[in-house]
């Protein structure tokens, strides 16, 4: 189960043909060598695998507790069974939104006489097993939350480092699937010597529980302070940073953040171990349709968790239909699980993205920061370093058009609307040969082999 082991890293699938467009920002054959020398180390409990998929209860619902006033949105089993029926019966659980998630502020303010936590008695009268149950007759999983401190972030019994075993033990026995453990309340000796504690107690209850870790959140999120070495080995997905609000500025501020640090980023990504830039807020009040569908390309390109935190109960089809786009959905649960990277950034203030996907296939993004009218852009594949003699056939995300024979050298223009993206899936319909092809072969097969990409 959760034993941390050393697995060689999936270089060689990183370096498929439109990883090379990549190269504008790392492009040297060097960068090539390094990554192919050095094995990665990874949280090998064989979860999450892709980016876990489901609801979150947190950004839409918060803490609100007072159930007498507002009995269909409180933090209550009533809205979890609630999301869990609609998760089900709306078209979500087949397209891999499986978790679905409670946040903080769920339990009694004290633990019990045996020092277990306990759920508040009120709000959740048939228990959290009672709840896992329901939610695992629907084909769905429960999450839950915790927080390695003296009091969650929201003032409710955190779990200090004594009561790390009990705590992994009491989620297991209720059959929970997913932990997220919050920093609130604790020192970053305690956080450093905690996190990993929980990941070594939630192995040893034998039951296999998703592990969010929102340990680097609290340090920075950055090197030297945090290490993503030492994060893969522990957590699947890690929160590396603020907390999403319901507002296009939000959004804006999570995207620079993490394409500003994409070098340190993009590589601690991939199956098993990923970056988490929060909640997807799709359906809520802050974003516009085209912020909508933005958030949703560029988490998709991040390789992030699609967690959504929205009222699934009244959702606009609009919004629904952004969050269930299938191909989106392909994109984001691409098996090779490399995270894209910013690659482009105009003055104009378009910006590009690509995400490397398995089968030598791409995902690109085109993103206006403008705020004018729709922009017309041009470019050429070759121009974003796609490899010269190649040819695609192109498919656009949202309007779900498809372009057939697109060269690389060919100019194309895109038209984005004001703070939307035009999105693209590429298959490669020629096959280039490129000398890096072949040492892939070479790593994975200790032979050569005919190239496939
Ligand atoms: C922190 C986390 C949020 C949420 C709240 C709950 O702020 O980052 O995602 O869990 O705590 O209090």
């Amino acid at each position: 189960m959760r034993t941390a082991s050393r697995e060689r890293g999936r270089v060689g699938e990183s370096l498929c043909a439109p990883a090379a467009a990549m190269g504008t920002v790392v492009p040297s054959a060097l960068a090539v060598a390094v990554a192919l020398a050095l094995p990665s180390v990874a949280l090998e409990n064989g979860l999450a695998r892709t980016p876990p998929m489901g609801w979150l209860a947190w950004e839409r619902f918060r803490c609100n507790v007072d159930c007498r006033a507002d009995p269909q949105n409180c933090i209550s089993e009533r809205l979890f069974f609630e999301m869990a029926d609609r998760l089900a019966e709306d078209g979500w659980r087949e397209l891999g939104y499986q978790y679905i998630n409670i946040d903080d502020c769920w339990s009694a303010k004290q633990r019990d006489a045996m020092g277990r936590l306990v759920p508040d008695p009120e709000r959740f009268p048939s228990g959290i097993k009672a709840l896992a149950d329901y939610v695992h007759a629907k084909g769905l999983k429960l999450g839950i939350y915790g927080d390695l401190g003296k009091y969650t972030c929201g003032g409710y019994p955190g779990t200090t480092l004594d009561y790390v075993k009990q705590d992994a033990q009491t989620f297991a026995e209720w059959g929970v699937d997913m932990l997220k453990l919050d920093g609130c309340y604790s020192s970053e000796e305690q956080q450093a010597k905690g996190y990993p504690e929980m990941a070594r107690a939630l192995n040893a209850t034998g039951r296999p529980i998703v592990y969010s870790c929102s340990w680097p959140a609290y340090q920075g999120g950055l090197p030297p302070k945090v290490n993503y070495t030492i994060l893969a080995e522990n957590c699947n997905l890690w929160r590396n940073y603020d907390d999403i609000q319901d507002s296009w500025d939000s959004v804006l501020s999570i995207l620079d953040w993490f394409f500003t640090n994409q070098d340190v980023l993009q590589p601690a990504a991939g199956p098993g171990h990923w970056n988490d830039p929060d909640m997807l807020i799709i359906g809520n009040f802050g974003l516009s349709y085209e912020q909508s569908r933005s958030q949703m390309a560029l988490w998709t390109v991040m390789a992030a968790p699609l967690l959504m935190s929205t009222d699934l109960r009244s959702i606009s089809p609009s919004a629904k239909e952004i969050l269930q786009n299938r191909l989106m959905i392909q994109i984001n649960q691409d098996p090779l699980g490399i995270q894209g990277r910013r690659i482009v950034k105009e003055k104009s203030h378009i910006e590009v993205f690509l995400r490397p996907l398995s089968q030598a296939a791409s995902a690109l993004v085109f993103f206006s920061r403008r705020t004018d009218m729709p922009f017309r852009y041009t470019t050429s594949l070759a121009k974003l370093h796609f490899p010269e003699d190649a040819v695609y056939e192109v498919q656009d995300v949202y309007s779900r058009k498809i372009i057939s024979g697109l060269k690389a050298g060919d100019n194309f223009s895109v038209v984005i609307n004001p703070s939307g993206v035009v999105m693209w899936h590429l298959r490669p319909t020629t096959l280039p040969v490129q000398p890096w092809h072949v040492v892939r072969q070479q790593v994975h097969s200790e032979g050569l082999r005919p190239v496939l990409l």
